[in-house]
């Protein structure tokens, strides 16, 4: 047996820990938990927990487990072989599995995705009372912001933040999904949230869903410059797991062409490395420029992502 302490709650992810559990005679158990919960549980059971292996989606949440003595430092040739250097800690602590990007969301009969080729356009004042925006606390808004910090540094993350800021039509409420169906409802022209929501939209069985999606296109930003902000679901062995071999053993598996080639139909999301095909609906995208940092460093400017959004009010 061995436990996993997942923030993932996906059909496609069960699938997986069958396939493991199937080829190996290792059992699986799950104890779902959102990312938060899952940190102050982990934190509370100290060396007595039952978990061997934290699943969470963004970097930015592994990095505070990782922060808060958590995770242990793995590595192997197979996860390194597996996992491009910049999708993983730099010291082992969390391994990516999958791949998310961060995309402008467009109302279609408003604007032109030539409008919306950058996250600069988020904040040209033409705009004007025409962004919607998750709130600032959200770990992807922190990401993001935290990528901008790295690359061009504070006070330039700060005049973006500001700009798109003076942009609101609201304060920032709801989920990313929330932001795309207020987009499409005409509330607002354009929104920023991670590509699989609006892919979940396309997909659903609800006509509204689709509806919603129809109306809606989606821009990789930053094509012609540094590429589009890439986070990723990962995954971590726990500073005191029992069961440290199998949970290495399992973490090998997500990132194993097998394990990545059994998801990739079944998840919206994009496989950790370029060689895998994603969906057929992520596919036909086609290929686009990924921003290249690591993402280790995502989580050492995360205090002042948040000092920055707050200076400029975006809640
Ligand atoms: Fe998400």
């Amino acid at each position: 047996m061995v436990n996993v302490y997942s923030a993932r709650h996906y059909d496609s992810d069960r699938a997986l820990y069958a396939a493991f559990e199937q080829a190996t005679g290792i059992a699986v158990r799950v104890l779902p938990a959102n990312a938060e919960q899952l940190l102050e549980r982990l934190r509370a059971e100290g060396e007595a927990t039952e978990a061997d292996l934290v699943v969470a989606a963004d970097a930015g949440n592994l990095w505070r487990i990782k922060e808060a003595g958590l995770l242990q430092n793995v590595t192997t040739p197979a996860l390194e072989a597996g996992v491009p250097a910049r999708l993983r800690d730099g010291d082992g602590a969390y391994w990516g599995f999958t791949k998310r990007a961060r995309v402008i969301v467009y109302r279609k009969d408003a604007v032109q995705p030539a409008q919306v080729a950058n996250y600069d356009d988020l904040a040209n004042p033409r705009f004007r009372g025409q962004i919607v925006m998750r709130s600032s606390t959200n770990t992807y808004q922190l990401s993001t912001l935290a990528s901008r910090i790295e690359r061009l540094g504070a006070e330039n993350a700060r005049a973006w933040a500001a700009g798109v800021r003076a942009n609101f039509v609201r304060d920032p409420q709801g989920s990313d999904t929330d932001q795309i169906k207020a987009v499409a409802a005409g509330e607002a022209q354009a929104t920023l949230v991670n590509h699989y929501y609006h892919f979940r939209l396309m997909r659903s069985e609800d006509p509204a869903d689709r509806e919603v999606a129809a109306k809606t296109g989606i821009v990789f930003p930053d094509q012609a410059g540094a590429g589009t902000h890439i986070n990723i679901s990962g995954a971590g062995v726990t500073a005191h797991a029992k069961r440290r071999d199998r949970a290495v053993q399992l973490l090998e598996y997500l990132v194993s062409d097998e394990a990545q080639t059994l998801l990739a139909p079944m998840n919206v999301e994009f496989p950790i490395r370029p060689a895998i095909a994603p969906a057929p609906d992520l596919a036909a995208l086609g290929a686009f420029k990924e921003e290249d940092i690591a993402l280790g460093v995502l989580g050492r400017h995360q205090a002042e992502a948040a000092r920055i959004f707050e200076e400029v009010g975006w809640r």
